[in-house]
């Protein structure tokens, strides 16, 4: 009998180690992991350069508080807001600490407490951020949510131009809606919505936490769609697999989040940061993020053509190396024959096949693992040619 509390549908395979692209289980089975740990391991796993750093910090401080100055938090703050375009960091623990702290930040900057979010939407598992969430499931037997927040479909503009006010303190979105089943912002939504928070004085967040730290091919997903957030979450990918989330704002907002306004005992701990600091050193590089938009092109183009006869598969939608496969065949016994074959992947949605694959994958990798998906898909769909 477990001693955990069943909060997850775990999987059959238990890793034994891990390396790039590659995690191995315990009977000493190598799979393709087109996971990433769910978007944390953008550089594979255990990436030496990531590795150097910790080695190195491990050797200074574990933690000391945040009472403290600590240069390599300022170091890290310095790199994020830049490459974010913006100017202030607080760092947290986890994306839906993030989240919090930004629907702290936004309600407290306006003076007005509604927050527009989606439907499909997902920002986490605390209570605001849960509350956030546009999607029932995520919220079933907690009671009452915070009733601030209110839902609109995902790049419909008029309805958000139904619901927005004066009374809205900020409209707070993902680039790809990445749990709800990769839905991609569109261009026109995009632009207009934020002309509608500048119209009704209201702060647009976008939760990067998924779409962040080169997952499209950008620094930050909102930099394909020239925006210019006030406020922007990180998470996951950021700390290599080291838990750190940071909420980035503009300048306008410092006197918001003054001293004693919010915090964390581990927010920003030294550890975390060594990881973060060399995760943005290598992938915050033209050349690096050039390269994540050519592995997208390569696999969008290979998933195309290999997965182009196959009945069961209704729509493939990518932005970078976020990608989802729209099936109309039960997903998770598909998710478990991918494993058997040696390939993880991920569910989105209710019927969407989700690939995270790590940034640093070779084509090599990534020709095996659309071999994988083809051949899966084939047994498992009857039209298939
Ligand atoms: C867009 C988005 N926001 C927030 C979260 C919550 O992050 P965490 O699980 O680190 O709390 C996630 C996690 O999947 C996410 O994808």
């Amino acid at each position: 009998m477990s001693n955990l509390f069943p909060t997850y549908a775990r999987w059959e395979l238990e890793p034994e180690n891990a390396e790039g692209s590659y995690l191995f289980d315990k009977n000493g089975k190598r799979y393709l992991d087109f996971t990433s740990g769910i978007g944390v391991c953008n550089l594979g796993h255990r990436p030496a350069a990531v590795q150097k750093s910790i080695n190195e910090q491990l050797n200074k401080f574990w933690h000391v508080s945040n009472l403290f100055m600590q240069e390599q938090q300022e170091a890290a703050a310095k790199y994020l807001s830049e490459a974010a375009g913006m100017d202030l960091v607080f760092f947290a623990n986890s994306g839906a600490e993030a989240n919090e702290a930004a629907i702290k930040l936004a309600r407290k900057a306006a003076g007005r407490q509604k927050i527009i979010t989606f439907q499909q939407s997902f920002h986490g598992r605390t209570f605001a951020t849960m509350a956030a969430t546009g999607q029932d499931k995520i919220k079933k037997g907690y009671g009452s949510m915070l009733e601030t927040f209110k839902y609109v479909p995902f790049n419909d503009i008029n309805a958000l131009k139904d619901e927005i006010d004066t009374e809205t303190a900020a409209v707070m979105l993902e680039i790809v809606q990445g749990e709800g089943g990769i839905h991609i912002g569109n261009q026109e939504f995009l632009t207009e919505t934020e002309q509608l928070c500048k119209e009704y004085g209201a702060l647009l967040i976008v939760d990067e936490i998924q779409t962040g730290i080169g997952r499209t091919g950008k620094a930050f997903g909102f930099q394909h769609f020239n925006l210019a957030p006030d406020i922007v979450t990180s998470a996951k990918g950021l700390g290599s697999g080291l838990p750190i989330g940071a909420v980035i704002g503009k300048n306008a907002l410092e006197d918001v989040f003054g001293p004693g306004s919010h915090g964390s005992t581990f927010g920003g701990n030294p550890i975390s940061i060594a990881a973060a600091i060399a995760t943005m050193n290598t992938i915050f590089d033209e050349e690096f993020l050039k390269s994540v938009q050519e592995k997208s092109s390569y696999l969008a183009e290979k998933l195309a053509e290999s997965l182009e006869q196959i009945a069961a598969v209704k729509e493939i939608r990518y932005l970078g190396l976020m990608v989802g496969i729209e099936i109309d065949i039960p997903l998770s016994s598909l998710l478990k024959e991918l494993r058997a074959n040696g390939l993880l992947a991920l569910p989105a949605g209710e019927n969407v096949l989700r690939l995270l694959p790590p940034l640093t994958a070779a084509k090599s990798e990534i020709d095996e693992a659309v071999q994988i998906l083809q051949a899966t898909l084939k047994e498992f769909s009857k039209s298939a040619v």
